[in-house]
């Protein structure tokens, strides 16, 4: 039976917040780099998510439940984000590590990395305050269509170093379909157990 997802609950702020009653996989990764394509893309469905070639589009922690599973994908405000006010960021960064932080039914975060792109500092530590919490990580390289070859390799071998993993990122592509069949299956495999 395929799954199928619906957008459970949208928070906006801190006050929002509550313990929410299945297990979560968070998608992070700074902002445009293809979080909400990579929601729809995965549960096949388009218009589910709100995407936009401008930076700063979801401004919401947004839950989406997963049946038959029984299990929450959660599509996170990009981080790095310059063209809005300091207040703003300041408020979507405390309302991003609140929901990180002492957290027992997030079993892990997915970081979206640019696949164009050599490792990036803010996309380190946030990796690093993911782990620093005992959680996992599982690093994706999106847009793997809009780079070249050896560039997307060299980019994944420098990842694959740094984070220490025995096998680099998985490249995906929310436009041609890359590893999408792949991820969700990875997904899957992980709650249904
Ligand atoms: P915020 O909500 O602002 O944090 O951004 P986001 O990470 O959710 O990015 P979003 O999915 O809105 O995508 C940003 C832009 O990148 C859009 O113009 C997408 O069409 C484009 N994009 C996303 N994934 C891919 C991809 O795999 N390939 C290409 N070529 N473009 C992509
Ligand atoms: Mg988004």
């Amino acid at each position: 039976m395929p799954s199928t997802v619906i957008l459970e609950k949208t928070i906006y702020t801190i006050d929002q917040l509550e313990e929410m009653p299945l297990p979560q996989l968070a998608l992070a990764g700074r902002s445009n780099v293809g979080k909400s394509s990579l929601l729809n893309k995965l549960t096949g469905r388009k218009n589910l998510a709100k995407i936009s070639s401008t930076p700063g589009k979801t401004r919401s922690l947004n839950f989406y439940r997963v049946s038959p599973e029984e299990f929450y994908l959660v599509d996170l405000p990009g981080y790095g984000y310059a063209r809005c006010s300091k207040t703003e960021r300041e408020k979507w960064a405390t309302l991003i590590n609140r929901y990180l932080k002492n957290n027992p039914r997030l079993f892990g975060v997915v970081a979206l990395l640019d696949s164009r792109l050599p490792p990036q500092a803010l996309d380190i530590e946030l990796i690093t305050y993911i782990r620093a919490q005992g959680m996992d990580v599982f690093p994706v390289m999106t847009k793997a269509d809009k780079c070249k070859q050896p560039v997307r390799s060299a980019n994944q071998v420098a990842w694959q170093r740094l984070l220490g993993t025995e096998k680099p990122p998985l490249l995906i592509s929310s436009h041609s379909g890359m590893n999408i069949d792949k991820l969700w299956q990875f997904f899957l495999d992980k709650f249904s157990a």
